[in-house]
């Protein structure tokens, strides 16, 4: 499974690539606004400076010609940006305008097999399946990642399924059981994956016993 980092920050993305697990980036434009007066295009340049994977850049225009246009025009920003578009009926018109066109495209808010299901056929290089946000209101993000897979798994379709909206470690480990592709995740839930206190408990105890047999 693929690690993408699910912020548009870029003092945690390189963080993140010196341990090697920064396989791609998704943002978003709410990502994008928690890093202030940035421009879009510099930043997602940026962010394509240190990480060699797919990066994702969401388009903000409603209509389908607007969403090309930005689409076209965020793709040349680097050979590694996807554009990101909603699963919206003109989400889904632009997707597969700007996949006849060559470029990737990662299809984001998808909340049901059946719109998983009109993205791989759009021509979604990506499916952007939300978890927690389904965990939100009371159903099960996990279900649907699974449903996406097995259906997927029936077809030679190109589009590779990305669990979204991961929350916490449980998530990225069910999606790794189910064979998720990837998993873009917030930097906390990685930080939270190292985390296991018998770890820092055994670490203590063996640098403690070291240091009182004398060595240094
Ligand atoms: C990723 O591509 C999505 O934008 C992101 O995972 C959304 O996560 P959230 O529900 O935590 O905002």
């Amino acid at each position: 499974m693929k690690f993408f980092l699910d912020t548009a920050n870029v003092k945690e993305i390189s963080e993140a690539a010196k341990l090697g697990l920064a396989d791609g980036v998704t943002t978003n434009p709410s990502l994008i606004a928690k890093e202030g007066d940035v421009d879009f295009k510099t930043h997602i340049a940026a962010i394509c400076d240190i990480v060699s994977g797919p990066v994702s850049a969401e388009v903000t225009s409603e209509d389908v010609e607007g969403m090309v246009r930005e689409g076209r025009e965020y793709a040349a920003i680097a050979k590694n940006v996807v554009v990101k578009c909603p699963l919206t009926r003109a989400g889904l018109t632009a997707t597969h305008q700007l996949d006849s066109e060559g470029i990737k495209v990662n299809v984001t808010l998808c909340f049901s097999a059946a719109q998983a299901i009109l993205a791989a056929k759009a021509g979604a290089s990506f499916i952007s399946p939300f978890l927690g946000r389904l965990d939100d209101i009371g159903e099960n993000g996990l279900l649907l990642l699974g449903d996406i897979i097995e259906v997927y798994r029936n077809y030679d379709w190109k589009t590779e399924v990305l669990a979204a909206s991961i929350r916490h470690p449980i998530h990225a480990i069910e999606a790794a059981r189910m064979g998720a592709d990837i998993a873009t995740m917030p930097f906390k839930v990685i930080d939270q994956m190292f985390n296991h206190p018998l770890t820092d408990k055994g670490q203590a105890q063996f640098l403690a016993d070291w240091r009182k047999s004398g060595r240094k």
